[in-house]
């Protein structure tokens, strides 16, 4: 199949103009901004990036957190293809099947996922509702099959059953309403998609000493929490890598210590997996929201969704479900 590539040739229609207004559902039309005559509201596009949900949202460590770590987990910056090997364990797809195919991306933070899914050549629209999405058009504007929107899972402006593929990894829990956000997704699915979806496993199949100290982390404002992290992470790491060392009780040792370890990722040097170390301790701890789920829950709202061929498999401390619409 061709690419199609969604910037406008002359004369066309620009892609902004086939989003819809997330309120009534009615057309935009591009007027110093997006405009909807309807509602009387205009939707800013900042750069490239229509943009429908205010700044100031409970996104706003994620919108931290990305911006100072814009290349972090990028395969391109690291040179190890992590985030595309688990895209394809995780999906179970080939991503040669993508070509050509719309994907939805759903949260795509720094945009790990979204540089891996434009490169194979689908038409990726990736969505997050934080200032993530500067981060991800820096990294990821090249590609001429991106288009990259900053609005909620909870109300998109994209048209209902217009995706073949949806993808949606490290988000859910992260959202106020989970069984919403999870279920809010589907409806931009077409009959006959395909879906990945991750969410952190309850606390009860993975209990982890950061559960207790995120009622106050979360309280504290980014830059500080970051600063903080930043300090304690060097000296942590190490503690938390000799109780992994420990025969068979180390993976549970291990979270005694509130630290993220990726020993098992095989990056690069030291100084790359201290970085990681520091980006995913604050990704822990700062979030508002963290909802892990049970596994039959999730089997639950497939249920209810009527979905297909659906597996439920458990990788590390997330569940992850795929399947047919
Ligand atoms: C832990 S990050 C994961 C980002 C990316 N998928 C990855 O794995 O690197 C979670 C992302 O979900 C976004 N997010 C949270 N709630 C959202 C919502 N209601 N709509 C869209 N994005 C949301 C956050 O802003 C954040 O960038």
């Amino acid at each position: 199949m061709a690419i199609s590539d969604p910037r406008p040739a002359p004369g066309t229609r620009d892609w902004h103009e086939e989003l819809v207004c997330p309120r009534c559902r009615g057309p935009l039309r591009t007027a110093a901004g997006l405009r909807c005559e309807s509602c009387d509201v205009t939707y800013p596009i900042d750069g490239q990036v229509p943009r429908f949900v205010p700044w100031d949202n409970y996104g706003e460590s994620f919108g931290y957190q990305w911006n100072q770590h814009r290349l972090t987990q990028l395969d391109s910056v690291t040179g190890v293809p992590i985030s595309r090997e688990r895209l394809v364990r995780q999906s179970g797809w080939s991503l040669a099947e993508l070509r050509g195919s719309s994907v939805l991306e759903c949260g795509s933070g720094a945009g790990r996922f979204t540089e891996v899914l434009c490169e194979t050549g689908a038409v990726v629209t990736s969505v997050d509702i934080s200032s993530a999405v500067q981060a991800n058009a820096a990294s990821n504007g090249r590609f001429p099959n991106l288009r990259l929107i900053q609005a909620s899972i909870y109300d998109l402006p994209l048209r209902a059953e217009s995706f073949d593929h949806l993808v949606c990894l490290g988000v859910i829990q992260h959202t106020p309403d989970v069984e919403r956000a999870f279920k809010t997704m589907f409806r931009y699915l077409r009959p006959g998609g395909r879906f990945c979806v991750d969410v952190y496993a309850a606390v009860v199949a993975y209990p982890h000493l950061r559960q207790l100290l995120r009622p106050v982390t979360k309280r504290i404002p980014p830059h500080r929490l970051y600063r903080l992290v930043q300090r304690t992470v060097p000296s942590l790491l190490p503690i938390s890598d000799a109780l992994g060392s420990v025969p068979v009780a180390g993976q549970w040792l291990m979270r005694l210590v509130p630290v993220a370890n990726h020993r098992h990722l095989g990056l690069p040097d030291d100084a790359t997996r201290l970085t990681w170390s520091i980006l995913d301790t604050f990704d822990w701890l700062a979030p508002r929201h963290e909802k892990p789920q049970p596994r039959r829950r999730l089997a639950r709202w497939a249920d209810d969704l009527g979905l297909s061929e659906v597996s439920i498999e458990r990788h590390r401390g997330l569940y992850v479900i795929r399947g047919v619409k």
